[in-house]
């Protein structure tokens, strides 16, 4: 990476940095090699998704300093695909180079109580919260036993680091669980539907909105997107301006999501931002005309962002490790994928992850369809008989 900050594009034939080479990297890294660009990726294992895409891959925590600086030297803007790797271990690449997303967007974004205060502070309608630091505060917590969700304030994914907590006196045994750690208290949401906004935003200040996302969980893990939302027009118009609102603020570029929840009276709080692609915007991989990966790609190296346009409605799934036959070895059996292939508007992407897992996620299949209920009939369909093969 040379000394100066580079201004302008970066010519194809650069080399692009990715901190971490799970899926994300991977299909960033894909996109990469289709646009004609080098990678460098870093990854705590060998057998990472990216493996295939990287033309140099290094293996070592994301949190070394010197594998960081090493990934630094070798590139000329660096990314990432994971918000865990503590800002202040990223902070030195802006000294000498391009880090994008920058590291103060990271360093709001780990804590989920500066997230909240920066949220805050930009009149962004949110979930309702209490910061719980300490045994001070929480003796001082004005909570009356409603409904509530505690979470730690670093580290959290696919629901974990979060305990629901719903009585009187159960707070501190739940605080306990958490290991005493700093957490936020927030409100319980009981919303009709979860939504994220997918954007890029260039160098520019350009910014592309994907058509809004609707999300269904299951065991507090993405199950299934379906895309678009089935929401009002003036629901998809306040959570674009919310999304924008956002990017703005933070000064931000590249792809990031904004986890929303919808309320029984169509009004939108925000849960949560990720600054990096999504799960939620895989299906911009198929059914958009330039996917999140690409976006990204083309916000952090200073091109002009693509078009966000949806190509046509589509539904996708996760594929778990849950999908995977019982007392599953390394190397033995898989699901039966002639179920997905068997439909021809599905497509499969698997990450080459092993081994399977309960609650691992091993890949997705995106459904493609005009009508967008027959999408998310098939996919449910994929679902149940990929369920039932096992
Ligand atoms: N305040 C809330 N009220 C109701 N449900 C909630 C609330 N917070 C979280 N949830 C549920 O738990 C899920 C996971 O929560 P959240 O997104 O905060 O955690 P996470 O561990 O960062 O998850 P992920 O990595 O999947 O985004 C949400 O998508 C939602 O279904
Ligand atoms: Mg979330």
């Amino acid at each position: 990476m040379t000394a100066n900050k580079q201004t302008g594009p970066l010519p194809v034939g650069s080399t692009i940095g990715i901190l971490g080479g799970g899926q994300l990297g991977w299909m960033i890294g894909r996109e990469a090699n289709r646009l004609g660009y080098r990678t460098v990726v870093l990854d705590g294992s060998a057998n990472c998704s990216a493996r295939h895409v990287a033309d140099e891959l290094i293996v070592g925590s994301l949190s070394d300093p010197e594998l960081v600086q090493q990934v630094a030297e070798k590139s000329d803007v660096v990314t990432l695909e994971t918000e865990h790797v503590d800002y202040r271990y990223i902070q030195p690449i802006e000294e000498t180079g391009l880090l994008r997303p920058g590291a103060a967007v990271f360093k709001m974004i780990q804590d989920r109580l500066r997230q909240r205060r920066f949220l805050e502070q930009h009149q962004i309608p949110q979930t309702p919260f209490q910061s719980l630091e300490n045994e001070d505060e929480l003796t001082q917590l004005q909570w009356n036993g409603e409904k509530a969700i505690l979470k730690t304030r670093s580290g959290g994914y696919d629901g974990k680091g979060q305990v629901r907590v719903d009585k009187a006196g159960s707070l501190k045994a739940a605080w306990a669980e958490l290991g005493n750690t700093p957490c936020v208290l927030e409100q319980f949401v009981d919303f009709k539907m979860e939504i994220s906004v997918i954007l890029a935003r260039g160098v520019d200040g350009d910014i592309r909105v994907y058509p809004i996302a609707e999300n269904v969980h299951r065991n507090h893990i993405l199950h299934m997107t379906i895309a678009p939302a089935r929401v009002s027009d003036a629901v998809v118009k306040k959570a674009e301006e919310i999304g924008a609102a956002i990017a703005e603020a933070m000064d931000y570029v590249g792809l990031m999501a904004v986890e929303l929840f919808l309320s029984n009276d169509d009004e939108l709080l925000v849960n949560e931002i990720a600054p990096r692609v999504h799960n939620s915007g895989h299906f911009t991989y198929g059914a958009c005309e330039t996917s999140q990966f690409e976006q990204h790609l083309r916000a952090v190296c200073g091109l002009p962002l693509g078009s966000s346009g949806a190509i046509c409605p589509s539904v996708m799934l996760n594929v778990l490790g849950d999908l995977w036959p019982e007392a599953h070895e390394e190397g033995a059996g898989q699901p039966d994928w002639q179920h997905v292939f068997a439909s021809p508007a599905s497509r499969l992407y698997l990450y080459s992850k092993s081994p399977a897992r309960v609650g691992r996620k091993m890949g997705h299949v995106l459904v493609k369809h005009a009508d967008l209920d027959t999408a998310i009939q098939t996919a449910e369909d994929i679902f149940e008989k990929l369920s039932t093969a096992k």
